[in-house]
């Protein structure tokens, strides 16, 4: 079980705002375990970035913690069989968590999780991605540390050994996947050591 920090503000989940409290870190994790109950590796994985993401609240807005959480903790349920409709898991997720009434920005924060949109373009998918908002933020960056620090089978893993693993995994993928996921790297680096700089200032602050 997630254990959120104490003076996370309710802010954004507040049960005044739609979508509010209901999507915390608790309900995404029992959602996230029932619909990867079928793959132990991913629900590891999303378990592990889970608990990467709580690592690194000191370095998103105080306002945003439950919400980067939830957004580590359900970052790949696009890979549940429930989900599955186009087969790349940013959209599939993002799609599926909004029928099911979560708030837009945690699906949207699901369907750009990692720099998907490079991906979605070599898959001819980034039309889809088109219905959610792009955020470029303090939350955004500490999902993708969350997700770079999670290993595939859920141990903690360094970034530099997540992206050689998976780039080992794609290697016989279509060439413009392979360039893509290439493309993403520094952009990967450039936002995991953003979030080492802010959870640093945050603890001297
Ligand atoms: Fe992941």
């Amino acid at each position: 079980m997630i254990t959120v920090r104490a003076d996370v503000s309710p802010l954004l989940f507040s049960p005044d705002r739609p979508g509010g409290r209901d999507w915390g870190p608790d309900r995404a994790e029992d959602l996230m375990r029932s619909a990867l109950a079928g793959q132990p590796n991913r629900l590891a994985h999303s378990a592990q970035a889970g608990a990467r993401a709580r690592c690194v609240l000191a370095a998103v807005p105080v306002e945003d913690g439950e919400l980067l959480l939830s957004a580590a903790l359900l970052h790949d349920v696009g890979y549940a069989s429930a989900a599955r409709r186009t087969g790349f898991h940013p959209i599939d997720g993002a799609r599926w968590l909004l029928s099911l009434g979560a708030p837009h920005r945690l699906a949207a924060l699901v369907a750009h999780h990692s720099e998907a949109r490079l991906l979605a373009e070599a898959e001819g998918l980034a039309g889809a991605l088109v219905a959610f908002a792009h955020e470029s933020s303090a939350v955004s960056d500490a999902l993708i540390y969350a997700d770079m620090t999670a290993g595939p089978a859920g141990a903690p893993i360094s970034v530099s050994d997540r992206l050689d693993d998976i780039a080992a995994r794609h290697a016989q993928e279509d060439p413009a996947l392979v360039a893509a996921r290439q493309a993403r790297v520094p952009r990967l680096l450039a936002a995991v050591e953003r979030v080492q700089i802010r959870a640093v200032v945050a603890s001297i602050g």
